[in-house]
């Protein structure tokens, strides 16, 4: 059945990002703009040659101009078997595929806390890399701001847009970025030992002070969330999104 806004999409380019996830650029045939808002998603509608399922992505791009932009990229985790996944790793440049949206509410507010905590476990990660043109903006005119981004993988082969990251905390001083490992151990002052939520601690956060973003594993996401709760954390200052997989 045809979804509302469903358009169809023409795949560009795609390239690996870690030792997992692969970058894939689309367009619109027709040449109509990609408008969404830094951290919505797109629905896939894969086709019946590829098992006809629908599966969620993030927008991963960097655009400065949403308005004008005609690329979405999005970054997916490429699963064993999996039939999106094996969708991605076997398209090639020209190959077409149904989408619909933007959709989602994993986005910055129009008025800045003193403090964005940005977590993520892998590609869980590509929402924060579209809203870094804002973030970017947003932290040259307001020198109060700090945003925390923390992001989680199992060792720093998966690690995905460090160096965007790094060049982010590099040019802004109230940018910080902290990788976090659960099976390697760290090699540079960015680096850390253990889950995201240890680093999430060891900023004492404060639900009158800071906005906090979570968004990939569902368990990290509500454990998570467990940890946040007591301490007087509501949805209006902690937003999630769970990259929850689909059996159909
Ligand atoms: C709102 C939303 C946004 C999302 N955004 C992204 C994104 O930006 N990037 C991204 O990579 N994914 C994202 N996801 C997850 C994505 O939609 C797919 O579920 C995922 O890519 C797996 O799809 P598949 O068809 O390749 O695997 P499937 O055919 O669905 O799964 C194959 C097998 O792998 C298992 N499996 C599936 N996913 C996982 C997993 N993560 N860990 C362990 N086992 C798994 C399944 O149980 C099944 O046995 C998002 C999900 C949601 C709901
Ligand atoms: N073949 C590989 O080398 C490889 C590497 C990575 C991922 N994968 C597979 O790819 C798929 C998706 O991987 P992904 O990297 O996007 O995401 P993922 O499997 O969700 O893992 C991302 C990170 O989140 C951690 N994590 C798991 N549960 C958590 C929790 N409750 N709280 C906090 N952190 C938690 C993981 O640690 P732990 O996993 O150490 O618990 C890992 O460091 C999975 O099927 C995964 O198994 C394969």
């Amino acid at each position: 059945m045809l979804q509302k806004n469903q358009f169809p999409l023409r795949l560009v380019e795609k390239h690996f990002v870690s030792s997992t996830s692969m970058e894939l650029c689309f367009e619109r045939p027709d040449g109509s703009p990609v408008t969404y808002v830094p951290g919505q998603f797109f629905s896939f509608h894969l086709p019946e040659s590829s098992g006809g399922k629908t599966r969620s992505y993030s927008v991963a791009n960097r655009c400065d101009n949403i308005r004008e932009n005609r690329e979405l990229r999005i970054t997916a985790t490429l699963i064993p078997d999996g039939s999106a996944s094996e969708f991605f790793r076997t398209a090639e440049p020209g190959a077409e595929v149904e989408a619909s949206g933007p959709f989602g509410n994993l986005i910055l507010p129009a008025a800045d806390p003193h403090r964005y905590i940005l977590v993520a476990t892998g590609a869980g990660v590509a929402p924060y890399r579209a809203m870094l043109s804002q973030l970017a903006e947003r932290l040259r005119s307001n020198s109060d701001l700090t945003v925390e981004l923390i992001l989680g993988v199992q060792t720093p082969a998966e690690l995905l847009y460090e160096d965007e990251f790094r060049a982010m905390a590099a040019e802004h001083p109230g940018f910080v970025f902290r990788a976090c490992y659960s099976r390697a151990e760290p090699q540079q002052a960015d680096e850390y030992a253990g889950y995201v939520q240890t680093q999430l601690q060891a900023l004492s956060p404060d639900p009158e002070q800071d906005r906090i973003y979570l968004c990939g594993n569902p368990a990290m996401v509500d454990d998570t969330v467990k940890l946040l709760t007591p301490s007087g954390f509501t949805p209006a200052n902690l937003k999630r999104e769970k990259y929850l997989f689909s059996r159909l």
